[in-house]
């Protein structure tokens, strides 16, 4: 049966590419589409398509009074709990695209949504290969005790490192402290120049023009190294097939799960 769905922030850079998709898709039904700007039109106009019937609402509450399965929020980190809450409270799962929730924030969502019965997929990246470049790095972590990772973004981001990067390393040094040859304190110069500790993970943010967005997450073993390379470009496409497996997925979960990876091996604890 076709998952029905309503997207919060369908017309902006990331939600209009996951709202297209799931216009053109047989699997799911668009059922709402949210945006403040563009209230009262049909979604599939302001997204240059054919008009596909669903009216754009001005608001998450107006957007579900449709039967709806799945609520996807691409919107602002400002307004995201509020969503997730109202849909949960409203029998709807909910997948989290948007950054910005706090450790707190995820805990109450989750005693939310384990008292609605209903499931919540967040992550800060739904990009496939970013889940599966994180798994392996876990992995890897398993065997190799010595890594950094490096973050490469364009000019103008702000946030160093990024959310991907800062949740990676998280990971990382959650699987084991990284061995340090030369303790900060003991580094001669100028110890900056080593990068970020973030929990134990050495992590340095390189931000010029003529990069996009990627990491490497570098392993290094006497006489040999490996490196986990990852990439993206500059459109939102990456994120649109896990954001709809994740959407696919939601309905199994009870309570929050947190991370696209997380999601991908959930019933092989094995992997
Ligand atoms: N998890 C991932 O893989 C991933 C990938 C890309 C982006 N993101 C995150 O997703 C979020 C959106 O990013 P974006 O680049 O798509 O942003 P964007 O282009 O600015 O789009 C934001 C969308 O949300 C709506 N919106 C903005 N403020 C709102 C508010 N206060 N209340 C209700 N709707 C609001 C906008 O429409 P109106 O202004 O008309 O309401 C627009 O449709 C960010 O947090 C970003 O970091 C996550």
């Amino acid at each position: 049966m076709a998952i029905c769905v309503a997207v919060a922030g369908a017309t902006g850079w990331a939600g209009s590419a996951v709202t297209r998709a799931l216009i053109q898709s047989e699997e799911f039904v668009l059922v709402g589409a949210v945006s403040r700007s563009h209230a009262g039109q049909d979604i599939g106009e302001v997204l240059g398509l054919s008009p596909c019937g669903v009216v754009v609402a001005g608001t998450v509450p107006e957007a579900l009074t449709s039967a709806c399965d799945v609520l996807i929020d691409y919107t602002h980190p400002t307004v995201v709990k509020q969503h997730a809450i109202t849909a949960l409270e409203s029998g709807v799962h909910v997948v989290i695209g948007t950054s910005g929730l706090t450790a707190q924030d995820f805990e109450e969502i989750d005693e939310i949504a384990r008292r609605q019965g209903k499931g919540v997929v967040a992550a800060g990246n739904f990009s496939l290969t970013a889940a599966l470049a994180k798994h392996f790095s876990l992995m890897a972590a398993q065997y190799l005790g010595s890594w950094e990772i490096v973050e490469y973004a364009s000019q103008s981001k702000v946030d160093a490192p990024g959310g991907t990067v800062q949740e990676l390393a998280e990971s990382l040094s959650a699987i084991r402290q990284p061995d340090i040859f030369v303790p900060r304190e003991n580094v001669i110069g100028r110890p900056q120049s080593r990068g970020a500790d973030i929990q134990g993970t050495t992590v340095h943010a390189v931000r010029l023009p003529g990069y996009i967005l990627g990491f490497d997450v570098l392993f290094g073993m006497p006489d040999e190294r490996l490196t986990i390379h990852h990439e993206a470009g500059q459109n939102a496409s990456p994120y649109v097939a896990g954001t709809l497996l994740a959407a696919r997925k939601v309905g199994q979960v009870s309570g929050i799960v947190r991370g696209l990876d997380t999601l991908l091996f959930l019933n092989n604890p094995d992997q």
